[in-house]
């Protein structure tokens, strides 16, 4: 054959291969994406050996699995999540491979995204973050984290979404839609009751069935139902004493109740029984040991628990073929989905659009926490002299945390971007203040904060900048909080400067808000999560206005740790085998309001640089039949100066009711945006579903009839209005 022959060949074969054009006959049915997904899969899975199906549901590396090589499915690469695409890792091991073309853009903390409260920005965040797993050639994306804020001492919080099942299941849709537009898969972490690191790998969690169903299960629900999620992973811990990467219980609700047609992949070293991880739904298992090399033959990828003993214990006839069968259906499922999917989009990293995305997420997700005389937004002109304090203006909070340190390829540090803004109209000058040095010398804490205190006497305006950040002990994997106090010291610096008497801003960072006794003498406070990439410009930007803030809390932000319902009436951590959860469904909000207490800020508060005016709802109906939609209108507009977004939030009491129900449970919010002047309304759809509990004494969620009163609010604490209807017998 003449070379321009062979290249016309396949040139030709190319083309026949496409989408959407006829394919050879001699193409197999699996390869030729103009058949069915299911009948692709039958055929693929009918030409595999039983060695092949092995292989196929357990890790060849760290991060990779090899799919059939034989047939032309290619490996399956994940990476962490969830604040951006983690830096290559060497194949056998967690060190860094030392690449140099893996830096990635840095996405705002899950915790940030849940404060913007804005669904779009959920399916921005995914589709952006989705295209830099999907160019750098990942298959599965091990994003979102949805486990439930409990209480603020996990050291995990800043990779959820908050203590809301509703805000963190209806954003995790999103962002999970998002992320497989790119043609990779999102994994929902951690299924389920990951709501602390301490003994995080053994731990049973003891939980009532109502407080599983209707707090701790439903963001992974909606993540499934609605998002359409791909792949889900298995915690640590255990549940009615299994662990929750085999489990029963947790098996049949996601594959039988939900219906997930995905594959349940375990947290790396989660898996702990062969028998178990057969029966009980693994689909595939991922480091479960560190490696093949350094801990020897005994350690390798053979041996994984669905590796040589599940392949020695078919051939023994102690299963049968079922269950693998199952098994690698739903990772070929997942592969026609993402790794076999020709259409899928290149994905791109670094680009200007991402960081805009990052920015853009940032600046919906910081909380103005009090503003007393409308300190901000800062006009530099009006004060000479601006004193920055603090470590967090100049510290990078990408890195560290655990499995989702991010390698950014850059991060615009606070300091930098408020010095960019204030430009010639002030003199900017930075202390640090405090440290988080470890092991913390006193004598250096005392000097930081003796010079930031004579730097203050001389300063017309204060900035203090703030918080936690990733290390052990802080926000970060693996460790929980040893203390509720503020860290690092950084108290001390505050007291002081707040007894100087000038104004002052304080910006906190982190997941987890910490004791502040000296609150009410701050007049302005921002809570700004972790920015990402472009955290200190987003911050720099609400300080001077050119943002107007709109993120609200999506946890209670309590005034004692005390007041935290898993603190006070449950357990935390447990006898280090067992955590009972007695405070039962009443977690934040809705423990604080049952107990009558007033928390430092509510959840769901969040200030404004404007002002809006709630009128009274309209309802479609003021009685429902169970098989009804209520419509629920509430006229919001915008009464300041300013444009400016407002989340107008939703809450239902079940007045009449056979079991304790919470005194309010958020049941639906609209962000609205609105111009100086301008009027919009925000709509909010009623179903039996809403008005629904999860009854024990049947297993089933139920509607009793009876009144309901709609709470209209700016938070769960500031409710402008309500109206009430009743549900039919
Ligand atoms: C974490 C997961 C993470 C995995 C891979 C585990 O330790 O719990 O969230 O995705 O490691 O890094």
């Amino acid at each position: 054959m003449k070379p321009y022959q062979s290249i016309f060949i396949i040139i030709l074969c190319n083309w026949m291969a496409g989408a959407g054009t006829p394919v050879a006959a001699s193409v197999p049915p699996y390869l030729n994406d103009s058949l069915p997904m299911e009948e692709r899969i039958d055929d693929a899975l009918a030409r595999m050996t039983l060695e092949e199906k092995i292989a196929l549901i357990h890790a060849h590396s760290k991060f990779s699995s090899p799919g059939v090589p034989r047939l032309g499915i290619p490996e399956i690469w994940a990476a962490d999540g969830p604040q951006g695409v983690r830096e290559e890792l060497m194949w056998d091991s967690w060190d860094t491979a030392g690449h140099t073309n893996d830096s990635c853009t840095a996405y705002p903390a899950l915790m940030s995204l849940a404060a913007t409260w804005n669904r779009d920005l959920a399916y921005r965040y995914g589709r952006s973050i989705g295209e830099e797993f999907r160019y750098r050639g990942k298959d599965i994306a091990l994003t979102p984290g949805i486990n439930i804020y409990r209480h603020p001492m996990c050291g995990r919080n800043f990779e959820y979404m908050g203590e809301d099942p509703l805000l963190a299941g209806i954003l995790a849709s999103e962002a999970v839609k998002g992320i497989q537009s790119n043609g990779v898969a999102a994994c929902v972490k951690h299924f389920a009751l990951n709501n602390q690191e301490t003994d995080r790998h053994q731990v049973n969690v003891i939980v009532s069935d109502r407080a599983l169903h209707e707090i701790y299960l439903p963001a992974f629900k909606k993540a499934v139902i609605e998002g359409g999620a791909w792949a889900v992973m298995g915690a640590y811990n255990r549940y009615k004493g299994q662990f929750a990467c085999h489990n029963e219980y947790l098996n049949k609700i996601l594959k039988e109740d939900w219906q997930f047609d995905g594959v349940f992949i375990s947290d790396w070293g989660g898996t702990e029984d062969t028998e178990q991880a057969v029966r009980n739904g693994l689909d595939m298992e991922f480091g479960t040991y560190t490696d093949g090399l350094s801990s020897g033959e005994a350690n390798a990828y053979d041996h994984y628990y669905l590796a040589r003993p599940y392949l020695q214990a078919i051939k023994e006839g102690r299963f049968t073929t079922r269950e693998l069968d199952d098994k690698a259906r739903r990772v070929l499922r997942l592969c026609f989905r993402t790794n076999m999917n020709r259409q899928r989009p290149f994905g791109s990293l670094n680009s200007p659009q991402h960081a805009a995305d990052a920015q853009a997420i940032q600046e919906e997700g910081i909380v103005l926490l009090k503003n007393e005389g409308a300190l901000l937004p800062l006009e530099p002109a009006q004060y000479g002299k601006i004193l920055v304090v603090g470590e967090n203006a100049d510290f990078m909070l990408t890195k560290w945390g655990g499995s989702s340190n991010v390698k950014a390829r850059y991060e615009m540090m606070p300091i930098d971007a408020i010095r960019n803004r204030v430009g010639s109209r002030a003199t900017v000058e930075y202390r640090k203040g405090y440290t988080s040095d470890w092991p913390p010398q006193p004598a250096v804490q005392d000097s930081l904060r003796e010079e930031a205190l004579a730097a203050a006497r001389q300063a017309d305006l204060i900035i203090f900048i703030g918080g936690h950040n990733k290390y052990p002990n802080h926000d970060t994997e693996s460790y929980d909080r040893t203390g509720s106090g503020a860290p690092f010291r950084q108290d001390e610096v505050l007291e002081e400067l707040v007894r100087l008497r000038r104004p002052i801003v304080l910006v906190t960072m982190g997941a987890n808000q910490f004791d502040m006794p000296w609150s009410d003498r701050i007049p302005a406070m921002l809570h700004a999560w972790y920015g990402g990439s472009e955290g200190g410009t987003a911050l720099a930007d609400v300080l001077f206005g050119r943002v107007n803030p709109s993120g609200k809390l999506p946890v209670t932000f309590y005034r004692q740790l005390t007041d935290c319902g898993a603190i006070a009436e449950g357990e935390y951590p447990g006898d280090g085998q067992n955590v009972r959860y007695n405070e039962d469904i009443f977690v934040g909000y809705r423990y604080v309001e049952k107990e009558h207490i007033a928390p430092a800020f509510p959840f769901g508060h969040g200030l404004s640089y404007t002002t809006f005016a709630y009128g009274r709802p309209q309802l479609s109906q003021t009685v429902m039949e169970h098989t009804d939609t209520l419509l629920v209108t509430v006229p919001v507009s915008n009464t300041g100066k300013k444009a400016g977004k407002e989340i107008v939030q939703l809450y239902l009491s079940d007045v009449q009711s056979t079991l304790p129900r919470p005194m309010k449970e958020l049941k639906g919010f609209v962000k609205l945006s609105l111009e100086p002047g301008e009027t919009q309304e925000a709509t909010f759809s009623i179903t039996a579903e809403e008005l629904s509990f999860y009854d024990e004494r049947t297993g089933c969620w139920t509607a009793e009839p009876g009144k309901f009163v709609i709470h209209i609010g700016a938070s769960s604490a500031d409710i402008r209005h309500t109206a009430s209807f009743r549900l039919k017998e």
